[in-house]
Formats: structure tokens, C-alpha cells, sequence
């Protein structure tokens, strides 16, 4: 594993095994989380997806990714995905800085509209209808957080 990649895979883990909702239940394996970064990784080489990051003293402190969507149909539009802040650095800040960020990125690159979805039942799509999206629809129960539990999943939409 490369250097970016191994401190991806420490920040996704440590994230996920406090309960964050990017991609996985708090219990899973750790081999899965290695794959999916090794996959996002492939994914900037190959750009079609870009990371952005926050760095701090101690290492990576927060990502976020912009991922265009494929085909002619959707070449305005692109979603975000993986908005995550180290556990210890939640509550300061990044999170909203990093989210100003990829929208910012997402306009230089000329998408016309972004989408994302996240997990109900929490704090998330407060933090995102207050930061100007808007919230498009909801799919019930859409996620199985651990096994009989279920959170629904609200999709949210912003016009750039
Ligand atoms: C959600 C998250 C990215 C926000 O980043 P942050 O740096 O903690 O947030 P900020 O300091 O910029 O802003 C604080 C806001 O985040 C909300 N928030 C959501 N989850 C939070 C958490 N675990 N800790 C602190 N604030 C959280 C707060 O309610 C607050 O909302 P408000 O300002 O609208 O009142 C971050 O908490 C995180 O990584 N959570 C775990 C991963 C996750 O669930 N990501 C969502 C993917 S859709």
C-alpha cells in the first residue's frame, strides 16, 4: 500500500468503527475498508474521482470525494461521497470546510448540479439541508446498519 493509501484506510477505519456512516457498518472487516480505499485510490489515478483532503499535524484529519457521473445523459451532474472528519477533529470545522471545498471544485469543473445521500436517524441531513441542499426524497429503511437494524436514506440535491 502507498503512503496516501495506508493513511485512507487508518482514517475510513477509524471513522467507521466510531459509527460514521461512509459505506459500512461499524463492525466491518478491515480487509473490506482496505479494498474500497485501494479502489478509491485507483479511481484519482484513473481520475474519475477526486479526493480532496485536510491535513493537520498529526496526518490526514478529513477527505471528501467528488465523483462524476458516467454517461452522456449525466455529464452535468456529479455526486459526493465519503465526507468524513478523524473522530478526535469532529465538530471543528472540517467537515463544512471540506464540504465548501468540493462544491467549489465541483464548479471550477463545470458540474451544473451535485447529488449525495446519507444516513437518517441522526444529525446528517440537518448538516447537510443547513449548508444549502436540499433534500429530494427518502428511501425507507434502505440501510442495514447492523443485522435487523435499518436506517432510512435521504438523498440530497444542490444546483450549482
Ligand atoms: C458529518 C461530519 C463530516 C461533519 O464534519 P465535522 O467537522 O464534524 O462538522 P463541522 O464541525 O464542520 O460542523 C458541525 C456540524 O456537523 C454536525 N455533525 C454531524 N455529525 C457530527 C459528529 N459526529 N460530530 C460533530 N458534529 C457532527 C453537527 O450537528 C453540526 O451541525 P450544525 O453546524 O448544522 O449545527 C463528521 O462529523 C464526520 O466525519 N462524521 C462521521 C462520518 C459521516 O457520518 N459522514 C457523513 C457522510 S454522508
Amino acid at each position: 500500500m502507498t503512503r496516501t493509501v495506508e493513511e485512507v484506510v487508518a482514517l475510513w477505519e477509524a471513522v467507521v468503527r466510531s459509527g460514521g456512516a461512509v459505506g459500512f457498518p461499524a463492525d466491518v472487516p478491515g480487509r473490506e475498508i482496505e479494498t474500497a480505499a485501494a479502489a478509491l485510490h485507483e479511481g484519482t489515478v484513473q481520475g474519475t474521482e477526486h479526493m480532496l483532503v485536510e491535513r493537520g499535524a498529526g496526518g490526514l484529519r478529513g477527505l471528501v470525494v467528488l465523483r462524476p457521473a458516467q454517461g452522456n445523459l449525466f455529464e452535468h451532474r456529479a455526486a459526493v461521497t465519503k465526507l468524513m472528519v478523524e473522530p478526535s477533529c469532529q465538530g471543528a470545522g472540517i467537515g463544512s470546510r471540506l464540504l465548501e471545498r468540493v462544491v467549489d471544485s465541483a464548479r471550477q469543473r463545470g458540474f451544473l448540479q451535485l447529488r449525495l445521500s446519507t444516513r437518517g436517524g441522526g444529525p446528517l441531513p440537518e448538516f447537510y439541508s443547513r449548508r444549502g441542499w436540499t433534500q429530494v426524497g427518502v428511501f425507507p429503511r434502505a440501510l442495514q446498519v447492523a443485522p435487523g437494524v435499518f436506517c432510512d436514506e435521504h438523498w440530497f440535491h444542490l444546483n450549482l
